[in-house]
């Protein structure tokens, strides 16, 4: 039988083939046979730093063709989206040429390496009215929705406070050197995976007033590269931990810490109510906790995804099957899709990454003024 192939066809063109770049390649290949979409997104254009690698990416991820010059790849008349997997730095100019050119715009976190830069993101493409993406895709998860759906309907009754968590231990060597990620301008791991519990915060309890942060480097010192002898200073943060004050008035606290060791991957919450709180970690990402009852009955109870948790039943009919990370950045696409060819928004978008960064600025300020800073 020959395949369906009536549907409009949306170019993909994609700036990096690492760690994220694949993950970006193998979701726009995946989400067509698990999701109905409006549109088929087709491989069309892979950009690296070098024609080699671009090359070795476009063969390995099913890209029609590579190119070491990422501008040729936004002006490419087959790309109709441009996602960005290149470091931080470069985030900004390769999106507002493809703003420019009128292209939705699909980029990882964090935005940009200040807020003014990820403000001047947002105005350009909101000006344009180009469909903008940003990678929280921890948001995508269905126990995620499920946690906002128990909070909202008030199950857990008045929401009394939050305590939130990054905690990874890859940057716990200090024999592990440099890279974009400890860059002076942007880097440090409140930019890096803090975003990702404040873009959590924001998305469960709405937004956030005024922070009081404490940034702290542990490892003063880093190899330039890997296996140098040369080493030179880190200029941004290990670790970060900072009190909330929401706009609704719930207060609460986070922490960033890439040099977690024991940790591996645990973007965490507790949401305490006034008759419950749900509790979540990446780390055992197909479970949500919920405490509820009284007296004797009282404790918490652990949900397991399955179907009835949406979109789980895209993946897998029956429950207990897990999904991974990979799969979070497969609804991630599929939303995007569905934005581009609907004309809608897509959450987040680049205001809501414009909204994480600034906190992050306001918990850098806080923490060298050590006062109280407004967002
Ligand atoms: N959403 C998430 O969960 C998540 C996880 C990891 C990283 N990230 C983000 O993804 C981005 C990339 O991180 P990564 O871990 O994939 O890094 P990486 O180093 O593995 O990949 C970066 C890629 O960009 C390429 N590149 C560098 N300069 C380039 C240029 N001038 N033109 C074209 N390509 C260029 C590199 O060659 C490499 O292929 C960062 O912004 C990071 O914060 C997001």
């Amino acid at each position: 039988m020959a395949c369906d192939d009536n549907k409009p066809k949306i170019g993909i063109g994609l700036i990096g083939s690492g760690f994220m770049g694949r993950c970006h390649a193998n979701a726009f290949g995946a989400v067509s046979g698990l999701f109905d979409l409006p549109a088929r997104p087709v491989k069309s254009v892979l950009a690296d730093a070098t024609d080699e690698i671009a090359a070795a990416g476009a063969r390995a991820l099913g890209f029609a063709r590579a190119t070491a010059d990422w501008r040729s790849l936004v002006a490419d008349d087959a790309v109709r989206v441009v996602a960005i997997t290149a470091p931080n730095v470069l985030h900004e100019p390769m999106a507002l040429e493809a703003i420019a050119a009128g292209k939705a715009v699909y980029c990882e976190k964090p935005l940009s390496t200040t807020a003014a830069s990820a403000l001047k993101m947002t105005e350009a493409a909101e000006a344009a009215g180009v469909v903008t993406s940003v990678g929280f895709n921890f948001l995508r998860n269905p126990m995620i929705r499920l946690a906002r759906d128990i909070v909202s309907s008030g199950e857990i009754g008045e929401v009394t406070g939050f305590r939130g968590r990054h905690a990874e231990n890859y940057m716990a060597d200090p024999r592990t050197p440099h890279s974009f990620r400890t860059d002076p301008q942007g880097g440090g791991a409140l930019a890096d995976i803090g975003s990702h519990i404040i873009s959590m915060a924001r998305h469960l309890l709405g937004p956030i007033a005024e922070v009081s942060a404490d940034c702290r480097t542990i490892h003063s010192e880093r190899p330039v590269s890997a296996n140098s002898a040369d080493r030179k200073p880190v200029a941004v943060d290990d670790m970060t931990h900072a009190l909330l004050r929401f706009a609704s008035g719930i207060s609460g606290s986070i922490e960033a810490n890439w040099a977690a060791s024991g940790r591996t991957m645990d973007l965490s919450f507790e949401i305490t109510g006034s008759r419950g709180a749900v509790a979540f970690s990446q780390e055992r990402m197909n479970e949500l906790l919920v405490y509820s009852g009284s007296g004797a009955r009282a404790g918490y109870r652990r949900i397991e995804a399955g179907p009835s948790h949406p979109p789980y039943g895209r993946f897998c009919p029956a429950p207990g099957h897990h999904l991974g990370f990979n799969d979070l950045k497969v609804i991630e696409v599929a939303e995007l899709i569905h934005a581009i060819m609907e004309n809608g928004r897509c959450m987040p978008d680049f205001r809501e990454a414009w909204e994480v960064q600034r906190t992050v600025e306001a918990m850098q300020t806080s923490s060298s003024t050590r006062e109280w800073v407004s967002v």
